[in-house]
């Protein structure tokens, strides 16, 4: 087979890659080593930057975003018994849209298969090969039958535990990484949000999060030990232990329900540089991940996303390399930023193992701060709601 870009991934990254390039006329094929089912089986984060919602939109997948998601103008954040909020439309001019990643997928998987896009399932043994030349090409087995596709480039679209960034050799590759000593315990629950907007929550017991799908789904998460498992908590104890970390009013009203969904995630700070080696580029969770406090994940994926085509549409269209000569550059511009904020955002919200007195004194006078100071709440705001691509 042959194609001009091979996309390794059929998450979020790559199908959005594939979506838009497909719409300026330029081909790509897409290896998920997973089935459909499975991918969009995957409870993720679900607020969305503006500029991931330009990107859907440039992709022909954004009306059912438009007709079932919830313009965010703010959140809500807690500490010591009280809630403020920051009013992103106020300091930014831009609300946030919380629609469920899931959906996104889902929308972008609706797409391709409206186009007739390629996209191969189940693959085995991805192997990247040449990238460092000019005819790269890619090897995989699919229901025991090797396949190769020769292409001009490489989208490294498979997350976290895929093989393009390992692709990379140790000797042109440098990672940078900070785990937290502490796990986030999420549920779904069919069940009204127990608020307008969502509560980030700081507590003596640790940080809570309450989230939402729609008027009768909800997401709640609450720190936990790294050692727990979801079979530790109860929907009671969750319940429970939730309404501990929030507000009293708001534990007052929080309508609680039997979960449909109930699952631990890690807390990770990652990022590979460079995100580009010869014609394989990185994008998305195969080159940085965040941890989920202010919602980067597929956010950032959406910039790498961004940057990647417009190069190749460079490369293509006008017979330029720049753009796809300066992508890692610009991508890890926004990401580091990014990493920044998803660290501090996690840092002031979550209490941790390790912590001194006069640490939480500083956490508290940090939240202090951002509840009484404007320029505080402005840089709070323009970060949540995406700097500029
Ligand atoms: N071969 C083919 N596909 C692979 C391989 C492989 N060797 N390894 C992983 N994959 C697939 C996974 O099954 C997954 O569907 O690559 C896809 C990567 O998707 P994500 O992990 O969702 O990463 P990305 O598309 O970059 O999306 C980033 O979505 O998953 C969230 O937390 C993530 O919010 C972030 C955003
Ligand atoms: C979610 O709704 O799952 C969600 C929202 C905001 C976050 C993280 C997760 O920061």
């Amino acid at each position: 087979m042959k194609t001009r870009v091979a996309i390794i991934g059929g998450g979020p990254s790559g199908l959005l890659l594939s979506q838009l390039l497909h719409l300026r006329g330029i081909d790509s094929i897409v290896l998920e080593r997973q089935t459909k089912e499975h991918v969009l089986g995957r409870i993720r984060a679900g607020v969305l930057e503006q500029g991931l919602v330009k990107l859907l939109e440039q992709a022909g997948c954004a009306d059912r975003l438009h007709a079932e998601g919830y313009v965010h103008d703010g959140t809500l954040i807690s500490y010591d018994n009280s809630m403020f909020r920051i009013d992103f439309t106020e300091h930014t001019g831009t609300p946030v849209i919380v629609y469920g990643q899931t959906e996104v997928t889902r929308d972008l998987y609706a797409a391709r298969d409206a186009a007739g896009g390629h996209i191969e399932f189940q693959v085995e043994d991805v192997v990247i090969h040449g990238a460092d030349t000019d005819a790269p090409h890619v090897t995989y087995t699919s229901q025991g039958q090797q396949h190769r596709i020769d292409c001009d480039f490489i989208a490294g679209c498979d997350g976290f535990h895929g093989v393009s960034r390992q692709s990379i050799p140790l000797t042109v590759r440098r990672e940078y990484e900070k785990i937290y000593p502490f796990g986030w315990l999420g549920i779904l629950s069919q069940t009204p949000p127990v608020a307008e907007e969502l509560i980030y929550a700081n507590s003596p017991r640790g940080f809570a999060l309450c989230s939402m799908r729609n008027e009768n789904l909800s997401r709640y998460y609450i720190q936990c030990a790294l050692s727990d498992k979801p079979e530790d908590w109860s929907d009671e104890d969750f319940w429970q232990e939730l309404k501990r970390r929030i507000p009293a009013d708001q534990a007052e009203k929080l309508v609680t329900g039997p979960s449909i969904e109930k699952s631990i995630a890690p807390l990770r700070s990652f990022v590979t540089e460079p995100m580009r080696w010869g014609r394989l580029f990185l994008c998305g969770d195969a080159a940085h991940i965040v941890p989920p406090t202010g919602a980067k994940g597929l956010n950032t994926a959406a910039s790498d996303v961004h940057y990647l085509y417009q190069g190749l549409c460079d490369y293509y269209e006008n017979d330029s390399t720049a753009g796809i000569d300066s992508y890692s550059e610009k991508a890890l511009a926004r990401i580091w930023k990014a990493e920044r904020f998803s660290w501090w955002f996690s840092s002031l919200m979550h209490r941790y193992p390790d912590q001194s007195e006069f640490d939480l004194k500083m956490q508290l006078a940090e939240l202090e701060f951002l509840r009484t100071n404007k320029s505080a709440q402005q840089a709070m705001a323009e970060n949540y709601v995406g700097l500029p691509y």
